[in-house]
């Protein structure tokens, strides 16, 4: 038999970056700080309910869709076959950027995989949500942006993907089907205006002249980088507390946020994740409905949630809703580990923290008669979860931007060891500040990968 050819190795060393809370665990920031390392960055899920903060010396940036490593020269951007993409807004991000300075066009390749989002499914959205509301089943608390719609579409077999922008008739009559299904659903269940043709047509017209040339086979295209030695670095939008299959459902989110999607939701094999890097807040926080075990009351000045929503400046990036805050959930984050396979996690905020005077670590709950080491699946259950807390001191002095391990007070130092002990995942890097520069380094993802 014939020896088939050995297949050419991808030189390439590539991280992951995901989230293993609710979100907004600060993943951009540590995307951007990575960047240096990659020649490349890949979006693999969600779409523009991400809202990614970036402080580069103090000139803050907020990206939903396009990915983090933007703010780097040179730095090729992919937006992968998983990620949800609403043409518009991505016109809008790409223009806002454009006007700030940066080059984006030349660098943004977008997967002709991906499904669109349309307005209908933000009619579909918002309308569910206020029937939800109204029903008293009680919203979700989505960011409003047509994901889950979006999603739907997909799984069903029915959406209007990237492609679809370069055949109009094509384009039209697949839209005219879909508009005849969601209109009847929109005016006759959820008592809303349907969304005409024309002008929807009309309008994904002109869009779609402008993305025509960044659209591409991501897949290949960073399969290629990386046999020519580009690293990269795969950037998770949401957390996995909101994963459509691990979250806190149906509280969470309509795609997979966790690592082993950023495979699937680019269009390489898995092979090519080498590192995962979880990214937690030295706290908790959530934004929209659903359980929180470790919750704090935030309206009271002088009491810790009103610190921790205040100090950490807890308001969403993309609606600008206050984030609930509470302390740390270690229990949690076991179980994002393990669904994850990290690598090492990075703490952000850990200056958030300054000031307290004891610091509180849930190690776990009592749920009835029952003691649970590790986050329950069922979201009636986490609810009904207490958490059990280990109590630490709190330190002197201020930690914001420091860069070195042994300037951290010592107590800070024990904190952060002791979450390590319990978890079982190293702390390969701490987060002080959002500048880029605000970071400690133990151990590098990309020396590590
Ligand atoms: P993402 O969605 O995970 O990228 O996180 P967001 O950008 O939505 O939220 C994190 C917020 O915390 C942003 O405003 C960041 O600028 C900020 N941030 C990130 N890391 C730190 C840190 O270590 N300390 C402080 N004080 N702020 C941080
Ligand atoms: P980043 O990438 C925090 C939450 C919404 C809502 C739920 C479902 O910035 O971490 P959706 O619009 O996705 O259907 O809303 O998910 N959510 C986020 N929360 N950070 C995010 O992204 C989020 N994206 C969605 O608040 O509870
Ligand atoms: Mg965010």
């Amino acid at each position: 038999m014939q020896q088939a050819n050995a297949p050419i190795p991808l030189r390439g060393r590539n991280v992951v970056v995901v989230g293993t809370q609710w979100g907004d665990e600060g993943k951009g920031k540590v995307v951007d700080w990575l960047t240096d390392h990659a020649q490349g960055v890949v979006r693999f899920q969600g779409g523009h309910n991400a809202g990614h903060t970036l402080v580069i010396r103090g000139v803050k940036t907020a990206l939903q869709l396009i990915p983090s490593g933007i703010m780097r020269d040179g730095v090729a951007c992919y937006i992968g076959n998983g990620v949800v993409v609403d043409p518009t807004h991505l016109l809008l991000e790409i223009e806002r950027l454009e006007k700030a300075g940066l080059d984006v066009r030349s660098r943004l390749y977008l997967s002709e995989s991906c499904p669109l989002i349309l307005p209908f499914h933000v009619a579909l959205d918002n309308a569910r949500e206020s029937l939800r509301e109204t029903s008293g089943a009680g919203k979700i608390g989505t960011t409003g942006k047509g994901i889950g719609p979006a999603y739907e579409d997909k799984v069903a077999r029915r959406a209007l993907r990237v492609q679809d922008l370069k055949h109009p008739e094509r384009f039209a009559a697949r839209l005219r089907e879909l508009l005849e299904l969601h209109n009847h659903t929109l005016t006759g269940y959820l008592k809303a205006p349907a969304v005409p043709f024309e002008p929807t047509f009309e309008h994904a017209m002109r869009v779609a002249e402008i993305l025509r040339p960044m659209l591409a086979d991501v897949g290949y295209r960073i399969h290629q980088a990386s046999r020519e030695g580009a690293n990269l670095l795969f950037e998770g939008a949401q957390g996995t507390l909101l994963d459509i299959d691990h979250g806190t459902y149906p509280y969470v989110t309509s795609s997979n946020c966790v690592a082993g999607n950023a495979a699937a939701g680019s269009g390489v094999g898995p092979d090519m994740l080498h590192y995962i890097l979880g990214i937690t807040k030295a706290y908790t926080t959530r934004v929209g409905s659903g359980p929180f075990p470790t919750e704090l009351p935030m309206d009271e000045v002088g009491t810790v949630g009103h610190h921790l929503s205040t100090v950490g400046q807890e308001r969403g990036t993309v609606t600008g809703r206050a984030r609930r805050c509470g302390w740390l959930d270690a229990a949690a984050l076991k179980r994002s580990i393990i669904i994850n396979g990290i690598s090492g996690l990075c703490i952000t905020k850990l200056d958030v923290l300054d000031g307290l005077k004891e610091i509180k670590v849930c190690m776990g709950y009592t749920l009835g008669s029952q003691s649970l080491d590790i986050l329950p699946l069922d979201a009636d259950e986490i609810a009904a979860c207490q958490p059990v807390y280990e109590t630490f001191p709190g330190w002197e002095g201020s930690t914001a931007g420091i860069t070195q391990w042994d300037q951290l007070p010592l107590n800070a130092r024990r904190y952060l060891e002791r979450v390590q002990s319990f978890i079982g995942a190293p702390i390969d890097m701490v987060s002080t500040g959002p500048d880029r520069d605000h970071t400690i380094l133990l151990r590098h993802p990309y020396q590590s990968a």
